[in-house]
């Protein structure tokens, strides 16, 4: 006979923590919220920790380079996506690994021959007003000038004029030699006034731009995540079927954390992969795996030796397996199970194996839960994708800036070797849709206030580590009538715009 529960299994959103005892020293600057990514013996440090407990989900419309950066440079570590040949995902990290604060790769670029009407085009897309135009319209091409708004005036311009015509072109212009310092590059921007400075190589390639409004910016940030020779730490989504080829190289490439990126993982095909990297690489790379959602599938992937896992099946904001295929367990309930199953595996074995919460946050204060639950860290996917940092496009729907954010098991992005138990080499169903989400500004804003929220929460738990959260942290369920009390109710909200 079949097992049954003998509770419903739930989600975030239906729980409340409790506050506790806060001390005076529970002042939100004195939070850390830095974090184990990798197993660790007790009394040991973890090999690999965060700053802060977010990750990037291991998607097309969230994580790549860009990403990779934005990310490690607030804290926390981005999983390039995996579904894209071998070559060009050992690209994306090597392109993270090789960042220059402050040197950005341009984005929006044309070529002499496009109109003025391209450049609009361009600019509603990317919401960059600076365009550089090289030979071959792309980021590494020949450059020959520069487009900003002072440049055209669209009333008064035929739209198909080309940009050759109104372009500032190479010789009116005051650009950088490779090997510059970004200080340097910053004093000939202030003393020339400049908003931007193209960086060029020997041959006259456009290398990169530094921008004068990304000053402040460039000023340490003293969370940024490092690695020894000061680069940019980056993790990466692999998957169970081309890994012997995969994995090598990316490891090359000098990705610092990998993770087995699949709908399902309490999978003899996930051992395989594990045993590959320990026979091959013994305990100097580190890969975490899943999803599980309940203590088997933790201890089974915790013996196979990984160094974190992720719990999550069926609560991903454009996820529909729990509809396609009817599996999956509420993401609180997931979580709370694993952590329990992850103490008693440390009591066991002294040895600690983080958990990752994946999907299904949808508020800020959902990290927190995750965390009071017994997550280490939490990945997203929907939050990211709403920034100026994820690959997908911004585009107005009904007149407001949106975000494109697609599945990986959608049919946009066929990525079946996630989904993959055997059988044909194609994505047979979808578990995933294609999406828009409100476009939400920078990462860098957005990560600040979510981390302001959860540090004052935590102080509310009298928390001043995850750790303490975890430990100290009291939940509790709450009815459905207690959720409508918990918004703003009976009273009249004023416009949001302020206009009354
Ligand atoms: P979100 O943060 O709620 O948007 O969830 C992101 C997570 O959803 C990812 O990290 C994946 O685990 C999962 N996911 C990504 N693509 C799909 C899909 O197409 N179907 C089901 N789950 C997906």
């Amino acid at each position: 006979m079949a097992f049954y529960y003998d509770s419903p299994s739930h989600t975030f959103n239906e729980y409340l923590l409790v506050p506790g005892y806060s001390s005076a020293e529970c002042i939100p600057d004195n939070v850390s919220l830095k974090t184990a990514v990798s197993r660790y013996r007790a009394g040991e440090t973890p090999a690999l920790t965060m700053n802060i407990p977010l990750v990037s989900a291991v998607m097309q419309s969230v994580s790549d380079d860009k990403m990779g950066v934005a990310l490690a440079k607030e804290g926390g570590i981005a999983f390039l996506f995996g579904s894209q040949s071998i070559e060009s995902q050992a690209e994306m990290v090597r392109r993270v690994k090789r960042h220059k604060a402050g040197f950005v790769s341009s984005e929006s670029n044309v070529r002499p021959d496009q109109t003025v009407a391209d450049v609009l085009v361009l600019k509603e897309k990317t919401g960059h007003s600076t365009v550089a135009v090289t030979h071959d319209g792309t980021a590494s091409g020949k450059f020959l000038g520069l487009v900003t708004s002072w440049d055209y005036r669209p009333s008064r311009m035929d739209p198909s004029t080309p940009v050759s015509e109104f372009m500032t072109p190479l010789e009116d212009l005051i650009h950088a030699k490779e090997g510059v310092t970004l200080k340097e590059a910053n004093d000939i921007i202030w003393s020339n006034k400049l908003n931007a400075l193209p960086v060029l190589d020997k041959k006259g390639r456009l290398l990169s731009f530094v921008f004068r409004k990304d000053y402040d910016r460039h000023k340490a940030n003293p969370q940024e995540l490092l690695d020894t020779d000061k680069s940019y730490i980056v993790g990466a989504g692999v998957n169970t079927i081309d890994y012997k080829e995969r994995i090598p190289a990316l490891v090359e490439a000098g990705v610092d954390v990998l993770c087995i990126d699949s709908s399902e993982g309490y999978t003899e095909w996930q051992k395989l992969v594990l045993d590959f990297v320990r026979e091959t690489y013994g305990d100097d790379v580190k890969i975490g795996a899943g999803n599980v959602v309940d203590r088997d599938g933790f201890r089974f992937l915790a013996e196979a030796g990984a160094d974190f896992i992720k719990v999550g099946i069926g609560g991903g904001a454009i996820c529909i397996t729990r509809e396609a295929k009817g599996i999956g367990r509420g993401q609180a309930t997931a979580v709370i199970e694993v952590a329990k199953a992850r103490d008693q595996y440390f009591k066991e074995t002294g040895i600690y194996v983080p958990i990752c919460s994946d999907g299904g946050i949808v508020h800020d204060h959902h990290v927190t839960l995750a965390l009071a639950m017994g997550a280490d860290f939490c990945m997203l996917g929907r939050y990211f994708a709403r920034f100026d940092e994820s690959p997908g496009r911004r585009v107005t729907v009904n007149g407001s800036y949106m975000k494109e954010y697609w599945g990986e098991g959608s049919n946009r992005a066929r990525n079946w070797e996630r989904y993959d138990s055997g059988g044909d080499k194609k994505l047979t169903f979808e578990e995933g849709v294609d999406s828009y989400v409100p476009y939400a500004g920078s990462l860098a804003d957005n990560v600040a206030l979510t981390l302001a929220k959860m540090r004052s929460t935590m102080c509310n738990c009298g928390a001043l580590t995850v750790a303490e959260l975890q430990e100290k942290a009291r939940l509790t369920l709450v009815s459905s009538v207690s959720i409508v009390e918990g918004g703003a109710h009976d009273v009249v909200l004023k416009d949001q715009t302020g206009q009354n």
